[in-house]
């Protein structure tokens, strides 16, 4: 029987691709910059499958295109707003992502982040390498202390309570959370006491640090927007790990350049990889380069799981990420 025959929308770690290609007769994106509409449109007319990523929007008019061979689509990432389920589904695909094994690396650029936009990190290695640093000062680059404070949680999976656990252990903070969705039946995740709040305002109004962990979707965009922001304390900072898309762009740069908060930590962005051009100028924020699940080990336990998951659905069973 002939190998199913699976595109690769982006270059993976050496050791999954291997895997993929004793498995399956495989192409890959060589030149590892996203593919265009016609050749994803291509790749789902001549594959079994289609193993794209975050930085690949398969849209609706993708998924729609005539005569298509594919039957799955094995997103590498946790996240799948890029990808278009409504349509998937109609158009009969089955898509699958990758959760859990990224969750740790990611609540770490969580707490990167909460701790550069606290300390300054940022604006003190710049200051190094523009090569003007004077030495010690004692009011040179003066942050916010972290430990014991408050820490606000947007969305509680995964990836929100094991920054919970790293925050609360590691620093002592006091864990907020906020979720509309139902609660966890008890608010206790591995010892660490977490407080629902009832509204979002709530949460805005009593954290030191707000951490945003939901989903990117269309009723979460713009959910931080400029009431929300204004909702925080001047002395709060903002840090998304999520979707860019969950932050009003203009309504943050303003907040910071106003003073209604005191910093951000960003990994993600809307429509990157564009960054909001005021972002660039403002010395408050803390800038990475979507690095959330960007460890070694991480990416190539993602790539395993995609590998498990095409091979349940080609083995005729139900692949364990199955969320379309
Ligand atoms: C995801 O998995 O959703 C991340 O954004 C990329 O690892």
């Amino acid at each position: 029987m002939s190998k199913p025959k699976v595109v690769v929308t982006r270059r993976w770690p050496a050791e999954v691709e291997a895997k993929l290609k004793e498995l399956y007769d495989v192409t890959l994106n060589e030149s590892d910059v996203p593919m265009t509409a016609d050749a994803l449109k291509l790749a789902l007319q001549t594959a079994d499958a289609l193993l794209p990523t975050v930085t690949d929007p398969i849209t609706a008019d993708i998924l729609r295109v005539p005569n298509k061979r594919a039957r799955i689509i094995g997103n590498f990432g946790v996240g799948y707003n890029n990808i278009d389920v409504a349509s998937a589904k109609e158009e009969g695909l089955v898509v699958t992502n990758t959760p859990g094994v990224l969750t740790d690396c990611t609540a770490d650029i969580a707490m990167l982040l909460l701790l550069m936009s606290a300390r300054r990190a940022s604006e003190g290695e710049r200051l190094v390498r523009s090569g003007q640093w004077k030495g010690w000062c004692p009011t040179q680059l003066l942050g916010q202390k972290v430990t014991g404070k408050t820490l606000g949680l947007i969305g509680f999976g995964r990836i929100a309570q094991a920054t919970a656990r790293k925050a609360h252990h590691g620093f002592g903070m006091k864990i907020l959370f906020y979720t509309p969705r139902n609660a966890p039946a008890q608010d206790i995740v591995d010892d660490v006491q977490a407080t629902r709040c009832a509204t979002l305002e709530e949460l805005l109004s009593q954290a030191d640090f707000v951490s945003l962990h939901c989903p990117g979707s269309t009723e979460n965009r713009h959910l931080i927007n400029e009431q929300r922001l204004k909702a925080m304390r001047p002395s709060a900072h903002l840090i998304n790990t999520a979707r860019g898309d969950v932050v009003d762009n203009q309504a943050l740069y303003k907040a910071l350049k106003k003073g209604w908060i005191a910093g951000a930590g960003l990994d993600v962005y809307e429509g990157e990889p564009a960054v909001y051009p005021g972002f660039l100028e403002l010395d408050n924020i803390a800038l990475l380069p979507h690095l959330g699940s960007a460890s070694e080990e991480t990416r190539i336990a993602m790539g395993n799981r995609v590998l498990e998951n095409i091979a349940a659905f080609f083995a005729g069973k139900e692949p364990g990420d199955r969320v379309a």
